[in-house]
């Protein structure tokens, strides 16, 4: 095996290095486990903790695949990023057909997060508490939330967050990278939940470049210095770059198009302090939710066959000269 992995790499500057994974692959296939060991040290779930997998029901919870994750996790001294109890979408039929009061709704909200975090006490590192609450425009997202409960929904999620897991990170997670109304409305969201002493930590930078994001690394920058200001703390938590969205002649134009912006969002978070998390949204181009729309994606550093891409090799270099 290659002395060198992204996971030692990062370990040097004390930075965590990530993928989103999900519980089949976990248990079923021995390649994912083995370089998901070697290459990183982080990781995120990407559907076991949502609502519809993790509250199932009014009265039932199921920990069943979080839990593999999370022991996985701390068997290979890997931090987790918790994602992501209060969202839009992924929400069970009970909730979302039922037609709560604003008082029910609140009490289902606060157990829900209190449930969770508390069974996760003392072994995730962070939290995606709030996810994707804004429209493209920066107001706040009309969601079963914000309609039911108020914009006050986002506060109280946090309060809730932090008494269940005082020591847990809490961010807040959505696609607002470069500078427009959108990431705008992240900054004045944040910065009134501040001034108003909400338990916030830090704003996640999903990255999901050419089909959610704004791609260029330059914004992303001034974004990630503005968010310091605040004393936030930032990070990329689902990178991926599908080549069908990038500039090239031929697929290995593309490759070098994807490697150079893995490489220069890798490098702006090295350059920026407040930066020390970067996850990617899948593992393989095997195991990334775009590869079921069309093929030919390739959005992830490593091939089908599990193989390191020019992506990979990029982020190596940027962590090198770091
Ligand atoms: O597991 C069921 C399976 O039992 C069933 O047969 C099948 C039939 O549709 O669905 C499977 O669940 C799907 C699940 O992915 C696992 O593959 C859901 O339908 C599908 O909606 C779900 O999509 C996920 C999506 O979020 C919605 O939760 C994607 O995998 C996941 O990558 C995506 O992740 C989001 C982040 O959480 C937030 N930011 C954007 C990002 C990309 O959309």
């Amino acid at each position: 095996a290659s002395p060198i992995s992204l996971r030692h790499l990062a370990a040097q500057r004390n930075f965590a290095i990530g993928v989103a994974v999900n519980a089949t692959p976990l248990r079923k296939d021995p390649l994912y486990r083995d370089l998901l060991a070697r290459e990183f040290n982080a990781l995120i779930p990407e559907n076991s903790m949502k609502f519809q997998n993790i509250h199932p029901e009014r009265d039932r919870y199921d920990f069943s695949d979080s839990d593999e994750i999370v022991t996985f996790a701390r068997k290979h001294g890997m931090k987790v990023i918790a994602h992501a109890p209060i969202w839009f979408h992924q929400l069970p039929r009970w909730v979302t057909e039922s037609h709560f009061s604003r008082e029910e709704l609140l009490a289902i909200m606060k157990d829900h997060i209190q449930k969770i975090l508390s069974h996760y006490r003392g072994q995730v590192l962070a939290w995606d508490v709030v996810n994707e609450p804004l429209n493209s425009d920066g107001s706040l997202r009309e969601s079963i939330w914000f309609k039911t409960i108020g914009p006050e929904y986002i506060d109280l999620a946090f309060q809730w967050a932090k008494e269940a897991d005082p020591d847990a990170l809490l961010y807040i997670n959505d696609y607002a990278e470069g500078l427009n109304s959108k990431s705008d409305g992240m900054y004045d969201l944040v910065k009134g939940m501040l001034e108003r002493g909400i338990p916030v930590d830090g704003v996640g930078f999903q990255s999901h470049i050419g089909f959610l994001s704004a791609n260029d690394p330059e914004e992303v920058n001034k974004n990630m210095k503005r968010l310091q200001e605040l004393g936030l703390e930032v990070l990329i938590t689902e990178m991926d770059v599908p080549i069908t969205a990038l500039k090239g002649a031929d697929r290995e134009e593309k490759l070098a198009e994807q490697a150079r912006l893995y490489g220069a969002f890798l490098d702006v978070c090295l350059e920026n302090s407040n930066c020390n998390n970067f996850l990617m949204w899948g593992l393989t181009d095997a195991h990334s939710w775009l590869q079921g729309f069309t093929g030919g994606k390739a959005p992830m550093i490593f091939d089908r066959s599990y193989q390191p891409k020019p992506a990979y090799d990029r982020m190596v270099e940027v962590f090198e000269k770091s």
